[in-house]
């Protein structure tokens, strides 16, 4: 054999980083973003002040809206967003819960690596132990009805714990609960909550006291002419996506006027062909309009002197949802518009919220639509409630669908480590390590929640362990007190989904995240270590 040559394959300038380096510049970047969030969690949890590139301000407690506004450059640190984002679609609430499980079994990980064990054991490990998670939730849940009130509203009240609208988390959570129970069916068999089919309207002004539940659609439009009535019972609602003004054309046009009698013949031209726009939706039956486009002043004239009522310039979402609940066919040539296409509603009205006037669509014969308006007195008050009414629905929905809960408060983590504890010692060979540290990393939630409340997070630990091993399943941290509490009875309660999605979405991650030995990055691309890639040390060491 001659001499060796060193064959270049990657283009010059792009980074590589393999084996160990590589793993913990990962694992550093991703338990990053762990360290991040975790002094949000739980009802003694802090807030955290964003500020976007053009001085915005977000003022939020909530997991995957941080992550979603900071700039995040890693790759690996990235996954870690996906993870909040995965368990914001597909539960709604316990964002903050995952990507801190997540950066734990990492950590732990770590540690493990650094003892010799293989990446690829542990994640074998990691597999078989979240498999087991997943069992034992299933048997730890409870069952729960959609008619249930009482403790969907508790359900409800949990989820809201940590948010700054606690004060108000009453009446909230009474909002959430109707709402999901409206838009809840059955649908072959099983319960069906979307709550895609709950539209939460935001208004700032007035009180959140002042937020209510409406059984219909609200549109953010006011009546275009003031001499229109502000209320229609027994509606015939056309929804038009044309426009009720004359087109302008396309390509420039020049009309020479000679002489002033053209002008006003031109003039009564136009008039007659707006009065006629109008005309045409009189005949038709309608008495209310919602276009999506524009109305001409003529015709706004026309439509309020046959006393229709008319909004203009409204959203496409909002025209879908009113074709949805008043059953209107959405009408695109004026030409068309015919009897048949209307809708039903029982009451269209306009009324003032705040210094707005917004237009409410009620007593709908469609399909199941509810509207919450939320009030409050600041932009930053009213934008963290529609984060909160969003984790109530979402919890509520989850628990009437799948018709199972959990107790929260750290007792179902407590509860899954000493169960995955115990399945460790059947479990032979060198994984038997990872799920031992599986079972430990689950301990975090227990153990960030009491760190949080200024608690000394070893001694509830231990108290905890305690309580469960003498078979008390349900004993979680009473973040207030610094005591130990049955969960149950203090309905600190979650959808069963959460947890069992964080421990999936987690355990993903990570497995993702060890099973990499090498990150080839081009010029541009972040690279850990790298300028932009750049992350905090990871802090919140124990
Ligand atoms: N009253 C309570 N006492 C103790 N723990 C609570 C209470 N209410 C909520 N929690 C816990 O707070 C955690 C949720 O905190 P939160 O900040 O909403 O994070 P996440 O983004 O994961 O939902 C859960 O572990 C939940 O059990
Ligand atoms: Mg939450």
């Amino acid at each position: 054999m001659g001499q060796q040559v060193p064959v270049l394959i990657l283009r010059e300038g792009t980074k590589r980083e393999k084996g160990k380096g590589a793993a913990s510049g990962n694992i550093a970047a991703a338990r990053a973003i762990a360290d991040a969030v975790r002094s949000t969690l739980g009802p003694r949890g802090m807030d955290k002040m964003l500020v976007d590139s053009m001085g915005d301000v977000v003022i939020t407690n909530d997991g995957v809206t941080i992550l979603k506004e900071v700039d995040i450059e890693h790759p690996a640190a990235k996954m870690m967003v996906e993870v909040a984002k995965t368990q914001d679609q597909e539960v709604g609430d316990g964002t903050t819960t995952a990507v801190i499980l997540a950066g734990e079994l990492l950590k732990r990980a770590e540690a493990l690596m650094d003892s010799g064990v293989h990446p690829t054991i542990i994640n074998q490990g990691f597999r078989m132990a979240s498999e087991h998670a997943l069992k034992v939730l299933d048997g730890l849940g409870e069952p729960v009805s959609v008619d249930d009130r009482a403790t969907l509203r508790k359900l409800a009240m949990t989820s809201m714990a940590s948010k700054s609208a606690s004060g108000s988390k009453e009446m909230l959570a009474d909002i959430a609960v109707d709402a999901v129970r409206a838009v809840a069916e059955r649908r072959d068999g099983k319960m069906v909550a979307d709550i895609d089919n709950i539209q939460v309207v935001k208004k700032q002004g007035g009180a959140v006291e002042d937020s209510e539940l409406i059984e219909g659609v609200i549109v953010d439009k006011e009546a275009v002419h003031q001499a229109m009535p502000k209320r229609i019972e027994k509606a015939a609602i056309a929804l038009l996506d044309c426009a009720l003004e004359i087109k302008k054309t396309e390509v420039e046009a020049k009309i020479e006027i000679r002489d002033p009698g053209q002008m006003q013949l031109f003039l009564a031209e136009e008039e007659k062909n707006l009065k006629k726009m109008a005309e045409k939706v009189r005949a038709s039956g309608a008495n209310v309009v919602f276009c999506q486009k524009g109305i001409d002043d003529i015709v706004q004239y026309y439509l309020a002197k046959s006393k229709i009522y008319a909004a203009r310039r409204c959203k496409k979402s909002d025209i879908e949802k009113l074709a949805k609940a008043t059953g209107a066919k959405v009408i695109s040539k004026l030409d068309d518009i015919s009897k048949e296409d209307m809708g039903k509603a029982g009451l269209v009205e306009e009324r003032k919220i705040g210094d707005d006037r917004m237009t409410f669509v009620t007593d709908c014969p469609g399909a199941k639509a509810v509207s919450i308006l939320i009030r409050g007195g600041t932009e930053h008050v009213v934008d963290e409630m529609e984060r909160s009414i969003h984790d109530a629905l979402s919890v509520v929905s989850a628990a009437v669908e799948d018709g199972r809960l959990c107790t929260g408060g750290g007792s179902t983590a407590i509860e899954l480590a000493l169960k995955l504890r115990d399945f460790a010692g059947t479990v032979g060979g060198r994984e038997q390590m990872a799920v031992q540290v599986f079972a430990d990393a689950m301990e975090i939630v227990p153990r960030v929640l009491a760190e949080n409340a200024g608690l000394d997070p070893i001694n509830v630990l231990i108290e905890l362990r305690k309580a469960h091993m003498a078979g008390q399943k349900h004993a979680g941290i009473n973040v207030f007190t610094g005591k130990t509490v049955d969960m149950k009875a203090e309905f600190v309660l979650e959808p069963t989904r959460l947890g069992k999605q964080a421990i999936e979405s987690a355990t993903e991650a990570a497995s993702m995240i060890l099973r990499i030995d090498d990150v080839i990055a081009s010029k541009s691309g972040g690279m850990p270590g790298g300028k932009k890639g750049k992350m905090p040390p990871p802090g919140g060491e124990d």
